[in-house]
Formats: structure tokens, C-alpha cells, sequence
């Protein structure tokens, strides 16, 4: 399909690994920023992944996307961010079985202050990143701290797949379909503390705490939602890909188009605040509307209830504590 559009600038980093395999390809055919827009995939990755990044460019390439106009493949944080529109940060190493995903702090929070200021040097204004690799909601505060020229709300760290397994979790226990699904939301980390919160979610018709029961929610539901992660670590041998990949679209192709009317979405934001109680300073999972031109709104409102803000309160700490280890990268 030829467009005349102006391609835009999407960064990929860890491109060589096994999201960015699944990740790739599914950019260079529109289902992230639709079927008019083209893209410039840069390529981001560490020294000696670039052999295999070399082998995943010529899939692309023999994928014959007509909206993929050019690729740039390096193991430069400036080269790979000159004049990005978008990032997908995905660059990180994963957890293995056993651990949680904080364990992951030292090794992978560096990778994100040097990232961060290439971007807050060389990146386009327009700039906004979607943080995946893990401890992820801390990865993009040091990612935004390192670009202080960058407003914090072009940063956020991926809740969407929790938000994904959830919707499935409810409608596969009610027997519908996953569209029926709708007002799921996940608050604070992406760890084993996330709240997945369905108080205020419906199920075609229905409240959703009613269709399925709260025994259920609390003892079935909400370590099934938490713990998925590590329940596919331990089947597969390693983390979740495909799927990863794919919340990553569904997250960032919302962000920039739009979120369906009547619903919202799972978005881990910078907190100033002024929000249900959520501390100050920290990327937490809140509900999100995004109104299509690349922003985010908070909805705002929703009655919190004990439980609720209880468990919301021991997220918001484990991510303060979270913020306390990495103290030292957000500074520069
Ligand atoms: P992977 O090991 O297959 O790939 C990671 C890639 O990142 C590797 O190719 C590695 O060379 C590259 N990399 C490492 N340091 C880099 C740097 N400084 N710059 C650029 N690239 C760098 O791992 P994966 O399965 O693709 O997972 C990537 C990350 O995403 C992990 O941290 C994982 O835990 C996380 N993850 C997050 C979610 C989520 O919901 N937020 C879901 C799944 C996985
Ligand atoms: C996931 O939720 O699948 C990822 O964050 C990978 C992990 O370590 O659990």
C-alpha cells in the first residue's frame, strides 16, 4: 500500500531478543500505528547481539512491509534515539525461575539512566516511551529521572499484559467472550503486589465482582493474574514473549490512537500525588483513558474500598522501597 504520510522514528531496544522477535514485525505491519503510517524501525541492542539482530533484519526485510521504509540497526543509545517519536524499552534481562522480578534491580536499572539521557539528548519533542523490561514501573522512573528536558507523562511502564491476563482470567470464568470484558483495572507494580482490581469492571451486563464472586476474585483471581508471570517462566523455561509483545502493541497503539469509548486501560504513570492516595514519584499502574493524540488522562473519581486500598497502599510502598535501591541512577 503506498501512503504519503511522513514515516515516524520507532525505536526498538533488546531487539535482538525474543519479545522484539515477536515485537518487530507486528510494528513494520501497522498494528501499532495503523495501516497509513510508516515507520523507521531503529534498532537498538548490546554489542553481541548484533549478529543476531542482523538475522531478525533480514526476516524484516524479506517480510516486504510496505510500511517499513527504512531500518537502522546499532548498539548506540544515540544512534538509536536520534529523533525517536516512539521507544518500545524492552532491553533487559528477564528473571528466572524463582526469582522476583525487583531481583533484576541491579542488573538491568543501569541500563536505563544511559538510555535516558540519550533520549533527553537526541530523541524527537514529540517523544514517548513505553518501558518493558523488568522491574519495570522503576526501570522507567530511572529512564524519565535521566531525561529531565523529557515531561514525565511521555514515560510509562507496561501493566497491559496484567490488564490482558485479567480480562481473560474473567471472561473465561464466566464464559463469554473477552470483549465483554471491560473496566479491569491494575494499580501499582508490576510484580507479584499488583492489584487487579474488579470492583468496578463489567461483564457484558453485569458487575463482574457479582458474575464471578468474591471467593473466588480474592483466592483464585488475584494470585492467578499476579503470578502469571512466573507460572510461565516455570512452564516454558522462559518469560512471556509473544504475549508480552503483544500487550506492548495493544498499549502503545492505544496511547497514540485511542482507548475503545466506555472502556479503559491498564498504564503504570508517573504519580505526582494527587491521586487515590498514591505516593509521590513513582511509576504506578493506574486506570488510563487515552484520548488519541498521544496523552493520558487518569480516570478519575472511582470509590476505593478498604480492601482495595490497602493492598494499593503495600504496592505503592514496595515501589517506594524499589525507588530507594536505585536512588543513586536517578540523579544522573
Ligand atoms: P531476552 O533476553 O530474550 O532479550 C533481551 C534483549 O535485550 C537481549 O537481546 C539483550 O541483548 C538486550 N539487551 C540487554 N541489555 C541491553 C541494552 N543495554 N541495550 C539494548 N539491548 C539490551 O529477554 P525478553 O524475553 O525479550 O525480555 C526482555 C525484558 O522484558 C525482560 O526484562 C523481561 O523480564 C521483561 N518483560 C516484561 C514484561 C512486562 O509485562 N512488563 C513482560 C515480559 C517480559
Ligand atoms: C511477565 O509478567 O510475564 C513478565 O514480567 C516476565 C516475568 O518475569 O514475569
Amino acid at each position: 500500500m503506498a501512503t504519503t504520510n511522513k514515516p515516524i522514528v520507532v525505536t526498538v531496544t533488546g531487539a535482538a531478543g525474543q519479545i522484539g522477535y515477536s515485537l518487530l514485525f507486528r510494528i513494520a505491519n501497522g498494528d501499532v500505528f495503523g495501516p497509513k503510517q510508516p515507520v523507521i524501525l531503529k534498532m537498538l541492542e548490546i554489542t553481541p547481539a548484533m549478529p543476531a539482530l542482523e538475522g531478525t533484519a533480514m526476516e524484516l526485510e524479506d517480510c516486504a512491509f510496505p510500511l517499513l521504509h527504512d531500518m537502522i540497526l546499532t548498539d548506540d543509545a544515540k544512534v538509536g534515539f536520534d529523533g525517536a517519536n516512539w521507544a518500545f524499552l524492552v532491553g533487559a534481562f528477564p528473571r528466572k525461575a524463582g526469582m522476583e522480578r525487583a531481583d533484576l534491580i541491579g542488573k538491568n536499572g543501569p541500563i536505563f539512566v544511559g538510555q535516558g539521557k540519550a533520549i533527553n539528548e537526541v530523541a524527537a519533542d514529540d517523544f514517548r516511551g513505553l518501558v518493558v523490561g523488568n522491574p519495570a514501573n522503576t526501570n522507567a522512573l530511572i529512564l524519565a529521572s535521566n531525561a529531565p528536558d523529557v515531561p514525565k507523562d511521555r514515560f510509562a511502564a507496561m501493566t497491559r499484559l496484567d490488564y490482558n491476563r485479567a480480562r481473560n482470567q474473567l471472561a473465561k470464568k464466566v464464559g463469554v467472550n473477552v470483549s465483554e470484558v471491560k473496566r479491569v483495572i491494575i494499580w501499582g507494580n508490576h510484580s507479584s503486589t499488583m492489584v487487579p482490581d474488579i470492583y468496578h469492571a463489567r461483564i457484558g451486563r453485569k458487575k463482574a465482582i457479582n458474575a464471578v464472586g468474591k471467593r473466588w476474585y480474592k483466592k483464585e483471581f488475584i494470585p492467578t493474574v499476579a503470578r502469571r508471570g512466573g507460572a510461565i517462566i516455570k512452564a516454558r523455561g522462559a518469560s512471556s514473549a509473544a504475549s508480552a509483545a503483544n500487550a506492548a502493541i495493544n498499549a502503545v497503539h492505544d496511547w497514540a490512537l485511542g482507548t475503545p469509548k466506555g472502556d479503559w486501560v491498564a498504564l503504570a504513570v508517573y504519580s505526582d500525588g494527587s491521586h487515590y492516595g498514591i505516593p509521590e514519584g513513582v511509576m504506578y499502574s493506574v486506570p488510563v483513558v487515552h484520548p488519541g493524540d498521544g496523552t493520558w488522562q487518569i480516570v478519575e473519581g472511582l470509590d476505593i474500598n478498604d480492601e482495595i486500598a490497602e493492598k494499593m497502599r503495600i504496592t505503592g510502598e514496595e515501589l517506594l522501597r524499589e525507588r530507594a535501591v536505585v536512588e543513586d541512577l536517578l540523579h544522573g
